[in-house]
């Protein structure tokens, strides 16, 4: 532990947290996750599109995010919004085509904008060609051999092969009527019955998918986000597995999960390493892998595997200074020690908004989501103060940081969502007992005074958009120094002057435990996560993440200090 650092010697070399060496864009990238149906509708049938995005893309050079990250928007009947993939290698008519994907990808690297895609390996969708032939096949066929098939337990195989429960809810397997009419053989899905497991032993699969990273490696993408890195293989002989009550259905707190982290998966992505490499420059890969702990997340980016891992850890720590303080830490160990660096993530499309999330009355698991019904309700206010200041924690941390569009807006989840407008597949496959994670995906508001706040011209919108949102547009916050998106312009800036994403960390052990502070590189960041005011140290304030008098600081409130 370091004591209060002084002007002449700003960074503390003892107990220093050290980011791993390294050039490359991808070490210290903030990189924004664009939700391409709900970004930007440029033709207005109420779905967000790739001419949506490359007209939008000045607002995030503005913003000054070194790279985005594109939620899919591959040929896909969107039964799991695009996570359900019939074509790997096309653009959905509903996005646009290849075309409009070429120009928003030359319009990127113009304002020198890295662009990283979806991939998503683990399934595809029903519609898909290959699982197409697969039902017209026969048991044991190569055609059934790029899925998990197996027959059915009981007398008549009329019981799933084992009892696994899909992350959405209801059985892990689907029986199918084969091809002469009989009751036949199951099939796993991880997720949705129309998302079908590939079997990752088939040698075919595997060489379908380096077609695939190929076929956008050509097309000049920085890299791919990897949906369900950590469930492409399944343990050897499917056996039964119930999980403990309050497991997280992703596996995030599970520790021997039959489908989730399997080792043979890290061979899989050793492999997609060497194709990386046959392109020049670097190019990335970043495993969505939710996984209990940094370390074990760190198994994905050893140096032959993935370049990135998103620390789910951290997305899950609730605003509360210890437990942020073990997690930071053990982040800026684990990463580094495998020559990696750190990332840092509050949203996504798949959790309830930090400005919500940060201030909810009772826990709501990660995916379930929240509705007008649900025990957990944010205060709202609370939220976004709290969001504000666990970003400003988090924009100074070492490494690269993921942002999710709308939270430079401080945009809050939509709660009030009718019933008959939810479209996520956990709302339908729990029988609407789960609201799932619409609410962290309505289009976002760019004018307070257009058309779906200016998400297209027509004023529709995929998922209806609360009336409160007008208040959150960009353009009323743009040039307004209190507002969020001023706030994240500056973080972002002074993290780029200040060279935070390569500078070592130390620990500053003289606050009181609710308080969170440290030295990184020249910048003294203290969050205070507690009720009582807390004595600020000398240095001027070049961010507060809320306006206030004096040099007491705030509760749920936090700033970066200069002794420059
Ligand atoms: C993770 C994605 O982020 C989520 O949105 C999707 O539903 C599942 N993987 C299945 O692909």
């Amino acid at each position: 532990m370091t004591s209060t650092p002084d002007a002449a010697s700003p960074v503390p070399a003892a107990d220093a947290l050290t980011p791993a060496p390294g050039s490359e864009w991808w070490r210290t990238a903030v990189i924004y996750q664009i939700y391409p149906r709900s970004f930007a509708d440029s033709d207005g049938d109420g779905l967000g599109d790739l001419p949506g995005i490359t007209s939008r893309l000045g607002a995030l050079a503005d913003l000054g995010v070194d790279a985005i990250w594109l939620s899919p928007f591959m040929v896909s009947p969107q039964k799991d919004a695009g996570y359900d993939v019939a074509d790997y290698c096309d653009v959905d008519p509903l996005f646009g085509t290849l075309a409009d994907f070429d120009a928003m990808l030359e319009r990127a690297h113009g304002l020198d904008i890295r662009v990283i895609v979806d991939l998503v390996p683990n399934h595809s969708s029903d519609q898909h060609v290959w699982f197409q032939e697969a039902l017209r096949s026969a048991p044991g066929s190569r055609e059934r051999a790029r899925y998990i098939f197996r027959d059915g337990r009981g007398e008549n195989g009329e019981l799933p092969p084992n009892n696994w429960e899909s992350v959405f809810g209801g059985p892990m397997w689907d029986r199918v009527t084969e091809p002469d009419g009989t009751p036949g053989q199951w099939y796993l899905h991880i997720f949705d019955s129309s998302q079908p497991d590939f079997d990752w032993t088939n040698p075919e699969v595997r060489e379908e998918f380096r077609r695939i990273l190929r076929f956008w490696l050509d097309r000049g993408v920085d890299g791919f986000r990897v949906d369900v890195a950590h469930g492409l293989i399944k343990k050897d002989g499917l056996p039964d597995y119930t999980p403990a009550d309050d497991a997280d259905s992703m596996g995030g707190e599970e520790q021997d999960v039959p489908y989730w982290g399997q080792p043979g998966v890290h061979d899989v992505y050793r492999d997609w390493h060497l194709v990386l490499e046959e392109y020049p420059g670097h190019r990335a890969l970043c495993a969505e892998a939710w996984l209990p702990t940094p370390d074990k997340t760190a198994l994905w980016v050893r140096p032959d595997e993935m370049h990135q891992a998103f620390n789910f850890p951290y997305a899950m720590t609730e605003w509360d200074a210890a437990a942020l303080r073990t997690v930071i830490t053990d982040s800026l160990r684990a990463f580094p020690a495998v020559g990696a660096p750190a990332t840092w993530v509050l949203s996504n499309h798949d959790v309830i908004r930090h400005a919500s999330r940060l201030a909810l009355t009772a826990p709501s698991p990660q995916g379930e989501g929240i509705g007008p019904d649900s025990v957990a309700q944010p205060i709202p206010e609370l939220g976004l103060r709290r969001a504000r200041a666990a970003t400003t924690v988090m924009l100074a941390l070492p490494g690269s940081a993921y942002l999710y569009q709308g939270e430079e807006l401080g945009l809050p989840e939509a709660i009030d969502i009718p019933d008959d407008a939810r479209q996520d597949p956990t709302w339908f496959r729990t029988n609407h007992e789960k609201y799932g994670r619409d609410g962290c995906r309505v289009p976002i508001p760019w004018e307070a005074g257009a058309p779906a706040y200016g998400f297209n011209q027509t004023g529709l919108a995929w998922l209806p958009q609360p009336a409160t949102w007008a208040d959150y547009a960009r353009d009323v916050q743009e040039g307004d120094a209190r507002s969020t998106l001023e706030l994240y312009k500056h973080l972002l800036a002074e993290r780029r002057a200040h060279e935070l994403a390569t500078a070592p960390l130390a620990w500053l052990d003289e606050y009181p435990d609710d308080v969170l502070a440290f030295q990184v590189g020249t910048i003294t960041v203290i969050a205070n996560a507690g009720p009582a005011p807390v004595e600020l140290p000398t240095g001027r304030i070049l961010v507060a993440s809320e306006p206030f008098e004096g040099r007491e600081l705030p509760a749920d409130t936090a700033v970066w200090l200069t002794t420059d």
